[in-house]
């Protein structure tokens, strides 16, 4: 693979080691970690290319509902359309692009606030203040740049590549796993955005290493947990699924909230379920409710996670919800608290003067999936690059 324009060397003796099989293998060096020019690559091979999550539909239900964000520091305006799609526009005004829209709303047109540029929701411009002379410019030639936009069962997703990979082939897994709850119906009720002193990876890694959960979250998700043989399906493009396993929703007893998601009706009572989908998201299934993190980079040794959690229609929009929700809160802050001091210390380590990464257990195989799929993408793999040629 090309690596022409960044500064890296490719740490090939801590990748063989991390590549071995799972009884032989040693965690990586702290690189991919924490420097910079690593992020610089995963903003172009990763984030730059894959299709990302960015939220549920239901946050902008009407023609003209809007949201704007900042995807790994892309300008993204999510908009839905007067025909009812929702669209992604790159939130830069085609005069000198600064965001035409801030925050989320509703929108009749998008008025830059700079100098006063006008466009319409399909991102056409349909006004420019003081442009009559402007030689050659023709208003009705220019629009905002689209991106690709897909959604699965609610869940939206947009591209940064003009050429992304074909979303049901990307979505397949997904599909396959979680399709059968059926989310299309289901409505976010909470969601937070929380800012941590890690690597975006580690808190992707984190979430599917099963092998701390009995010991960290002893007093919370880890009471029910047998996680002495976690059932790893690990599959292409550093994907990992759990199919089933013991934990019990964010209530104190464990039981669930409200009654279950119709579709979970028939499982046991504290079935969960969980999978990474590549890049960044970690996605878990409580009988009651489901709940996306996905993980991004701020810079190398920074992140924001973001916290969405869906719960069948009819329990947001009861009265009781608030009482729902403080308890929910309650329990994850909680639970997250703990793995948040491990994450930012995990980060410390990667440059511990006199730390050597140790072996893995063959609880993290999991984890050495999506970290070998990582390493991968941000270094290549000149063993397979030689074999193809
Ligand atoms: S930057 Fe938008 S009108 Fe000038
Ligand atoms: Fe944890």
């Amino acid at each position: 693979m090309d690596n022409s324009g960044n500064t890296f060397n490719r740490p090939s003796a801590s990748i063989a080691r991390a590549s071995l099989p799972i009884t032989q293998a040693n965690h990586p060096t702290g690189e991919m970690y924490y420097d910079p020019a690593v992020l610089e690559r995963e903003k172009q091979v990763i984030f730059g290319q894959d299709w990302l999550c960015i939220g549920r539909a239901e946050e902008i239900p009407n023609a003209g509902d809007y949201k704007a964000l900042r995807i790994v520091e892309q300008p993204v305006l999510l908009c839905r359309q007067a025909d009812g799609r929702i669209a992604a526009f790159s939130n830069t005004c085609l005069h000198r692009g600064v965001e035409i829209a801030n925050g989320s709303g509703n929108a009749k047109e998008f008025s830059c606030p700079y100098h006063g540029w006008l466009y319409g929701l399909d991102g056409q411009l349909i006004g420019a203040p003081y442009m009559r002379d402007a030689e050659g410019f023709d208003r009705k030639a220019c629009k905002l740049p689209e991106l690709p936009c897909e959604s699965f069962q609610g869940w939206v997703f947009v591209s940064l590549s003009k050429t992304p990979p074909q979303f049901e082939a990307f979505v397949a897994e997904f599909a396959e796993k979680f399709g059968y709850i059926d989310m299309e119906p289901m409505r976010l009720g909470i969601q937070r955005d929380i800012p941590l002193n890690c690597n975006w990876k580690l808190m992707v890694e984190n979430f599917i290493d099963f092998y701390h959960i009995g010991v960290l979250h002893k007093d919370t998700i880890g009471r029910y947990m047998k996680t002495t043989d976690v059932p790893y399906e690990t599959r292409t493009r550093g994907q990992v699924f759990i199919n089933e396993y013991d934990a019990g929703s964010h209530t104190k007893s464990g039981e669930v909230f409200v009654e279950p998601i119709p579709a979970l009706k028939g499982k046991p009572p504290r079935f969960s379920q969980a999978g990474v989908i590549t890049p960044n998201v970690n996605f878990f299934v409580r009988p009651d409710y489901v709940m996306l993190y996905s993980s991004w980079p701020v810079d190398a040794k920074t992140m924001v996670m973001k916290q969405f959690i869906v719960f069948p229609r009819h329990v947001v929009e009861s009265p009781t919800f608030p009482e729902v929700k403080r308890q929910f809160l309650e329990m994850s802050d909680k639970i997250l608290g703990e793995d948040f001091e491990m994450v930012e210390s995990l980060q410390n380590a990667t440059k511990a003067r006199h730390f050597v990464p140790g072996r893995m257990s063959r609880l993290e195989k999991g984890v050495q999936h999506f970290i070998l799929h990582n390493l991968d993408r941000i270094y290549g793999n000149p063993e397979m690059a030689a074999a193809a040629d």
